[in-house]
Parts: structure tokens; C-alpha cells; sequence
């Protein structure tokens, strides 16, 4: 059966450049009630997901990472419910390949809808958020699809090429991984964003790198996130990571970011090279748990004291 339902021609012609929203039909698999969800979140090994909670929404922006702290499945789904958290169960190829078939089925429809489309690198996560939840203004490194199923959230877009939105060396810094790929945002930017309300049903992709943040608006929230590459995106990475490089390790102030021509193929071999030889140590963020959820309190969280805070190590 087929995963998209409903795709417009300007969505399919969109998709993997700019934004193209559409429809889909993940609900009917079944893999998205509680009790599956509940039996998803027991099983994940603790290298593949992340748990958060953040300020509320209007509030000044902070996002921590926590643990799950050996609460059943069906008591994270209901602090997720009833609280302000965030979980990304990450690296379906890994732990969940029936989830993963769902994406795969949709990227090879859209692929045969878009003639000359090509998507590779699709890395999936189950995202459940509390119905007050938000993520924080950032950018993200490959594309990205959100697959929405359950609960109603409101996206604002940014555009990437806007040099104040997203400053060259911000990206840089993204795609070098030295943050949280949070950067820095201003309310005023509102007023050129795209808003997307995403209902359950609806998939959104997005123009590559361009900043987002969103708020959820009611219900528990259930979407599939997924980063893929295209041949420009893996351009594009290669050169924001040479410059980024240049920038940091060799005084130089890189001006040009066009993912096409010479200068760009050089910056894609230069950027593999390093990658490759390991030669140049680029200072990668480090994620810290400061909370676990409460196992008395669902809902509630217990801040760890600084003593009992320890790095979070994610494959
Ligand atoms: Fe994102």
C-alpha cells in the first residue's frame, strides 16, 4: 500500500530543494499506539536515543538532556503526556527496521514521483513530545522530512540563505558539530518566517539548513524525523566544513559558499581529506544529563546535582 497519499505536483517537484508539504498514511501500519510506542521506548539501548525538557514555550530558550531513569514504557509515555519532555529514539537501521520501512517506501514513492531525484544517507527518529513541548531555533546539518502522525505542532521556517538568520560561521559551526545545533535567534525574525501547522497526516521537508523551531500545540505529540542527503547537500556540507575549517584552524575568512563550480569540488575533496586523516581535532560539543524523570512523580522531573551529572554517549 502506498505511503503517500496525497502529493501535489508543486510539493513533488519541491521535494529535497524547498518546502513541499504533503500527505501520508504511516497511522495504518498500526506502529503508532501507545502500546507499540510504550514497547518501542522499553526496548532502546541508551546510546540510541535522547530525552529532553526545555523552558515553556515564550519563555527565555534552555534545552537539557536527561535520562529515562528505568521507567517503563507506558510511564515515559504518560510523563510525556503529562509533562514538558522530549524524546528522539534515533538510528531506526539499528533497533527499529519496521519503522524504517515506512520511510524507505515513502522516499522511493516520492523518488519515483520526481524524476532525477536522489536521497541517500536517510538517518530516522521517532520524536514523542509533551503537548507543551517546543524545540529551539536551529538549523540542521543533512534535509530534513517530518513525518507527523499524532498531535498538532505549529513550524516556523527560516530561510537558510538569510545571512542574519543563519551567519556563515553559524553554520559552520553546525556542521562541525562544536554546538547543540541551537544558534542565535531574535523574536523580530518571526516576521519572515513561513508558519506551518502540521496536522496529523502531514509531511514536511524543507529547504536545506534552513533554521526552524516549533511549537506543539495540543495532544501528545508522534512524528518520524528524517535527515537524508542529496548530491547538492553533501556539496554544500563539504564546503561550510572546509571553510569552517579554514576559518578556525587557519586564520583565513572564507567568503565564498557556492556549492557549485571548482572551488567547491576542492573544499569536497579538502573536506574529506580531513575527515579521513584526522589530522585537524575540531572541538565537538560534549551533552551532559542534568535530570531524570521521576519514577514516583510521572510528569515530574529530578534535577541531578552536579555530582551525579554525566556525559551522554550517543552512537
Ligand atoms: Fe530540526
Amino acid at each position: 500500500m502506498s505511503k503517500i497519499i496525497d502529493a501535489s505536483d508543486q510539493a513533488i517537484r519541491d521535494f529535497g530543494k524547498s518546502t513541499s508539504v504533503f500527505n501520508h498514511d504511516f497511522a495504518s501500519s498500526g506502529l503508532f499506539t501507545d502500546e507499540k510506542l510504550a514497547e518501542l521506548i522499553e526496548r532502546y539501548p541508551r546510546e540510541y536515543y535522547m530525552i529532553n525538557t526545555m523552558t515553556a514555550q515564550g519563555d527565555k530558550p534552555e534545552w537539557r538532556s536527561g535520562e529515562i531513569n528505568n521507567v517503563s514504557g507506558d510511564k515515559v509515555l504518560q510523563a510525556l503526556t503529562e509533562g514538558r519532555i522530549w524524546l528522539a529514539l534515533r538510528r531506526f537501521d539499528v533497533v527499529c527496521p519496521e519503522y524504517d520501512d515506512l520511510v524507505h517506501q515513502a522516499f522511493s514513492e516520492m523518488e519515483g514521483l520526481q524524476p532525477g531525484l536522489k536521497t541517500f544517507k536517510h538517518n530516522s527518529s521517532m520524536l514523542i513530545s509533551s503537548p507543551g513541548a517546543r524545540v529551539l531555533y536551529h538549523a540542521d546539518i543533512p534535509y530534513v522530512c517530518l513525518f507527523h502522525v499524532r498531535g498538532r505542532k505549529k513550524l516556523w521556517l527560516y530561510d537558510a540563505d538569510n545571512k542574519e538568520h543563519l551567519p556563515d560561521q553559524t553554520l559552520e559551526g553546525v556542521i562541525l558539530r562544536e554546538t547543540e545545533e541551537e544558534v542565535a535567534y531574535k523574536e523580530a525574525w518571526d516576521k519572515d518566517a513561513s508558519e506551518i501547522v502540521l496536522e496529523p497526516g502531514t509531511a514536511l521537508s524543507w529547504q536545506l539548513n534552513a533554521p526552524h523551531r516549533v511549537d506543539n500545540l495540543d495532544g501528545l505529540n508522534v512524528s518520524i524525523t528524517t535527515d537524508y542527503f542529496t548530491p547538492f547537500a553533501q556539496k554544500k556540507y563539504g564546503v561550510y566544513y572546509t571553510n569552517g575549517i579554514m576559518r578556525r584552524k587557519l586564520g583565513m575568512s572564507p567568503k565564498s559558499t557556492d556549492a557549485n563550480g571548482l572551488g567547491a569540488m576542492a573544499k569536497c575533496a579538502a573536506a574529506l581529506a580531513i575527515k579521513k586523516s584526522k589530522i585537524v581535532k575540531v572541538k565537538e560539543r560534549t551533552m551532559v544529563s542534568t535530570f531524570t524523570l521521576d519514577p514516583e512523580n510521572i510528569g515530574q522531573i529530578i534535577d541531578l546535582p552536579e555530582s551525579q551529572r554525566t556525559e551522554i554517549v550517543q552512537m
